[in-house]
């Protein structure tokens, strides 16, 4: 049951190659993306879109920028561009793929934001934590797509993955934390308060604290 409604949602993708690009058949390369989209707007790029809550209102409400979303689920990135879809989005193309991958899809200075809502903390058990997106490795591919003064905006409710992330981000010279909070709700007013995830809504309601960082490339 599982397998075939996994298949279902790779058939639906497949059938609309416009918008759901892979790394491997990708019909983008590096450093194409204003082709791509027809202009030379900023690129935004979410990290793990999920339902696609948060990507679909903002590629609805920013028609000025164009908005990349990815995520490593069939069925999660077809709802993100179905969402889209519906709000009448076109500014906007998903990839279902590993972000780990970023350094193959965008060139160097291609992306001016990027967003990381919730992901997973992998702390469960310690051979987990090689699984986590922010490493070391991850934050040079960072440091060489987003372009000078992009900024990445990364939430999260997992204090010690939000701590340890802004101490690998400390050590980087290539950034710097310009905002950081371990209760952004009561401390913050910042656009994306009242655009929520999924998970954030979850969190939310859970009355757990939201830690939220902004982290600029110098
Ligand atoms: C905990 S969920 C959060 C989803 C969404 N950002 C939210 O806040 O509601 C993590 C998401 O990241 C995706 N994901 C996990 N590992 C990933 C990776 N290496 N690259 C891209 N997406 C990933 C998952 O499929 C899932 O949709």
């Amino acid at each position: 049951m599982k397998k075939e409604e996994v298949n279902h949602y790779i058939t639906l993708c497949r059938d609309d190659a416009d918008i759901f690009l892979w790394v491997d058949d990708v019909s983008v390369g590096a450093g194409e993306w204003g082709k791509y989209f027809w202009n030379s707007n900023p690129i935004c790029l979410e990290i793990g879109t999920g339902m696609g809550n948060f990507f679909s209102e903002e590629c609805s409400h920013h028609p000025e920028k164009n908005y990349i979303g990815m995520d490593i689920r069939y069925k999660r990135v077809y709802n993100a561009a179905e969402k889209s879809r519906q709000k009448w989005a076109s500014n906007f193309a998903i990839i279902k793929e590993f972000a780990q991958e970023i350094g193959d899809v965008f060139a160097e200075w291609e992306l001016s934001e990027v967003y990381v809502f919730f992901p997973d903390p992998w702390a469960r058990k310690k051979k987990q934590l090689k699984n986590r997106l922010f490493q070391r490795e991850f934050l040079d591919l960072l440091a060489r797509c987003l372009k000078s003064w992009g900024k990445l905006i990364y939430k999260t409710d997992h204090e010690e993955y939000f701590r340890s992330t802004l101490d690998l981000f400390r050590e980087h010279e290539a950034f710097d934390i310009t905002v950081e909070s371990y209760d952004y709700e009561k401390e913050l007013d910042v656009f994306d308060k009242q655009n929520m995830t999924e998970f954030e809504h979850m969190f939310r309601s859970e009355q757990g604290n939201i830690h939220y960082t902004q982290i600029v490339r110098k």
